[in-house]
């Protein structure tokens, strides 16, 4: 494994990035910058060996502006839409920031997304990574607590990816934190990704209004669109949370997509009872249109604050928040 930095242009906040790349011995790349801890580069050899860019990203920090389509960014505090920004926690009511229509999505106006994150690059055994650490104020975005997070991002020689994020807060508040990375296993900028094979593990998903708000039913995929439990191409756009066979909070397969041309596969793993499932719906223009990357975002059920239904999202002082999900690439 060898781990490179370099400098990687200016944020839009105007502070100098700094770009990670690490290699492993069969040439799958990871690049992580700061800005954002955003994945900006995954470069995977296909089953003739060719490298190709599967991450769709940019090669300068002041490209990743901050609520533009959240490109490979680590998004929290709270990921995912909270209807009007709303919410209750210890009989005191809450008004978060409202940047999606009516409701608030991906931790409001300045995410953890658009924040400079500290870094600290670390090899150990067959596996080499950055971790990522934040402080999120009391009050930032208008959510409650002090929360001190961190977001490990690792790659091994096996070709697996390791994204591990944790926190701590000082009052009780809610926590969902994911990565908003778009993939497209043809090569980035190759076209639409609607062709790829795509098997997910999920008996169920979550409808929505038509703001994009979950109605708090689960229901079977079985007879609709939504039913992906024999891989099938995607065919049309999604963005909705698919909730995940198997146990929360234990490490289990979620979601598998290949590109049939190249051979490239991804296997998501994750211990989140949910993955969003986006097809890049609203990416405009060049270099990267609408349905040019998918985005697999793990993560607590959106808008959960609101669902006492759903599973809890609060984390009280003394409690550690921990999202495990992992990502293992092959090319047969
Ligand atoms: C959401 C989309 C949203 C996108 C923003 C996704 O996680 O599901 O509705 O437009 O993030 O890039």
């Amino acid at each position: 494994m060898t781990i490179k930095k370099q400098p990687f242009g200016t944020t839009p906040d105007g502070d100098t990035a700094t770009l990670w790349t690490i290699e492993n011995t069969s040439g799958l790349s990871l690049g992580i910058c700061d800005w954002g801890a955003t994945i900006v580069s995954v470069k995977q050899p296909d089953k003739t060996g060719r490298l190709d860019e599967i991450i769709l990203g940019f090669d300068d920090a002041s490209r990743y502006i901050s609520t533009e389509g959240y490109l490979g960014a680590t998004c929290g505090r709270f990921a995912n839409r909270i209807a009007s920004g709303k919410f209750s926690l210890g009989g005191k009511k809450y008004q978060l920031n409202c940047n999606d229509g009516l409701n608030h999505l991906h931790g409001g106006e300045k995410g953890y997304n658009a924040r400079t994150w500290e870094a600290a690059p670390y090899s150990e055994g067959n596996r080499s990574g950055v971790v990522f650490t934040l402080i999120s104020p009391d009050g930032e975005e208008n959510y409650p607590g002090e929360f001190k997070v961190s977001a490990d991002y690792a790659l091994d020689e096996q070709g697996r990816l390791f994204m591990d994020f944790k926190g701590v807060s000082n009052k009780p508040t809610i926590i969902n934190i994911t990565n908003h990375a778009y993939w497209n296993l043809a090569g980035a900028g190759s076209g639409s990704i609607l062709n790829h094979l795509l098997k997910v593990h999920a008996s169920g998903y979550l409808p929505v209004d038509e703001t994009a708000i979950p109605t708090g039913e689960i229901h079977s995929v079985e007879g609709t669109a939504f039913d992906f439990r024999k891989v099938k191409p995607i065919s049309r756009e999604f963005d909705h949370c698919m909730v995940i066979d198997g146990e929360n909070g234990v490490l289990r397969v979620a979601v598998e997509v290949q590109d049939p041309v190249s051979g490239r596969k991804l296997t998501l793993y994750t211990d989140r009872p949910g993955v969003q499932l986006y097809t890049g719906n609203f990416l405009q223009g060049t270099p990267f249109p609408k349905n040019s990357g998918f985005c697999l975002e793990p993560q607590d059920f959106p808008d959960a604050p609101n669902h006492p239904e759903f599973p809890p999202v609060v984390l009280q002082p003394g409690e550690t928040y921990h999202h495990r999900s992992m990502i293992e690439f092959s090319n047969r």
